[in-house]
């Protein structure tokens, strides 16, 4: 068959796998493309087994790979042949040098770009996908147009809000794309062009134009300000367990507020995955690089209370189980950074883990999906592994949970009673169990801002 265009994503991750896929199974007149440095990787996007956990994900790929949908290493042939490429590369915190720990590291990018320069031919389109710095276009269009190929690039953000998890409904049903571009005549009808390939499934209401600064800036704003939520309703938890009031009816009574919404009020042990902390630091390590001390330490303290909180939870435990964990075994119910994932990137779980271990207790860890990223992101620690609950709870004398797995919520809780060491103890990080229930069973029962159950 016959393509209309040619579109490649360079960076096949979460973000650009799965985008790539939503794309091809919405426009079966393009060829899509998704290619990456990473043999291992798109061997396995190539399989049965794709290398993300993702709900519906394997359908929509089933139906379009390799019809309009491939996967590949070869990057410089897919950029000879493209005509829109997105870039999608890891842009994490930059640990050496310079803004280590707080600035996104942009050497894979950089590489991309140059690659790019080498190896497109004829007019091309370059969308930015990744989360950047703002003004990160700028250096894409620099390194292009130095380059001299004599082709002629338009460099556009188009950056991605999907959230794991419901990353195939986000991009079936986003609430926006947005689209950043300059305002000159080609700017606005490469613009065109990407909004003309998002109008094949979404309504044109929903797709906003702006300036291209103005669109890096709304990825970062729009994930601080989700972080920033739970960094508040989370501030409020701690006041709750000395007040006795309780955060889920604080969440529900301020949520009803038209004006605030119901969403992302849920208090926790602390954010996790690999956008919050990463773009928070991103955006105040630009705050301060342009000055703006006291508007960085605004956006730092939400960072710093999701330390604090994850902190929290563990001093809880050790509090409630009488300031002495060594030799304590604690079942970890849940690993990954939230649920419907397996991915456990900046997970609190890990650093629940590791406290836990510092304090010599004995950890099993169960989840359903996260279980290998589990195990590889504490290797060689002392940590045992099952996905079974059950077996993780027996012979325990604490359950931590940690993820907010549905299925955790529907486990006999009897039985998990019978089978642990008294006096047993639930620390539910994420307030999804039924805890007057577990206070029947036998449990000692703490949540997050909520009065704790105890029997002695
Ligand atoms: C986030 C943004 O939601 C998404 O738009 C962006 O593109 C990437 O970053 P993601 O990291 O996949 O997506 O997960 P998200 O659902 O935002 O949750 C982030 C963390 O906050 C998780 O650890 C989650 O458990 C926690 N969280 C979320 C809470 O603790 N309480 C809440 O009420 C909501
Ligand atoms: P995200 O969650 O933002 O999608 P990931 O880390 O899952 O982030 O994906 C980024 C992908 O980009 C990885 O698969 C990585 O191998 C790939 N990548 C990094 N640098 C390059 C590069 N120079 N060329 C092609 N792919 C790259």
């Amino acid at each position: 068959m016959e393509f209309q265009k040619n579109i490649i994503c360079i960076g096949a991750g979460y973000v650009g796998g799965t985008t790539m896929a939503v794309i091809a199974a919405k426009c079966p007149h393009c060829r899509v493309t998704a290619v990456d440095v990473d043999a291992d990787r798109i061997a396995l996007w190539n399989s049965g087994n794709l290398p993300i956990y993702e709900p519906g994900l394997d359908d929509v790929i089933r139906k379009a790979r390799g019809k309009n949908l491939f996967f590949s290493t070869d990057i410089d042939g897919a950029i000879r042949g493209a005509d829109i490429i997105f870039v999608s590369v890891s842009t994490p915190t930059k640990s050496f040098g310079e803004g280590e720990g707080m600035a996104a590291d942009l050497q894979y990018w950089e590489k991309t770009a140059r690659r790019i320069g080498e190896s497109a031919c004829g007019d091309t389109i370059v969308v930015e996908k990744s989360t950047f710095p703002v003004r990160t276009a700028f250096a894409m269009e620099r390194i292009l147009s130095t380059m001299n190929s004599g082709n002629r690039f338009q460099v556009l953000s188009n950056p991605e809000f999907l959230a794991e998890g419901s990353a195939v409904r986000d991009l079936e049903e986003p609430d926006r794309v947005l689209i950043g571009s300059h305002d000159g005549p080609e700017a606005v009808a490469a613009r065109d062009e990407l909004v003309a390939l998002y109008e094949n499934w979404v309504p044109r209401e929903k797709i906003i134009t702006s300036n291209i600064w103005s669109a890096e800036l709304s990825k970062l704003a729009a994930n601080a300000f989700l972080a920033q939520r739970v960094s508040s309703i989370n501030a409020i938890s701690v006041f709750c367990e000395k007040t006795e009031a309780d955060v889920t009816e604080v969440a529900r009574a301020v949520g009803m507020d038209n004006r605030i919404g119901s969403k992302f009020l849920n208090a926790s042990l602390g954010f996790g995955g690999s956008c919050f902390k990463k773009d928070v630091l991103s955006l105040v390590y630009l705050c301060r690089c342009y000055g703006l001390h006291e508007v960085a330490e605004y956006w730092n303290w939400v960072v710093r209370m999701n330390e604090y909180q994850k902190n929290r939870f563990v001093q809880t435990m050790l509090g409630a189980m009488f300031n002495t964990l060594a030799g304590k075994k604690v079942a970890l119910f849940g690993f990954a950074f939230k649920a419907d994932t397996g991915d456990t990137r900046e997970t609190p779980a890990a650093d629940v883990a590791r406290s836990l271990l510092a304090e010599h207790a004995e950890i099993t860890i169960t989840d359903p999906k996260a279980i290998e990223n589990a195990r590889r992101d504490l290797a060689g620690l002392p940590v045992t592994f099952t996905p079974d609950p059950y077996e993780a709870a027996s012979g325990s004398d604490a359950v931590a949970v940690v993820t907010d797995w549905s299925l955790y919520k529907t486990l006999d809780y009897e039985k998990i009673f019978q089978s642990m060491n008294k006096p047993s103890f639930v620390f539910d990080g994420r307030n999804i169990l039924d805890h007057s229930r577990l206070f029947e069973i036998g449990f000692n029962v703490f949540p997050i801002g909520k009065v704790s159950l105890v029997h002695f």
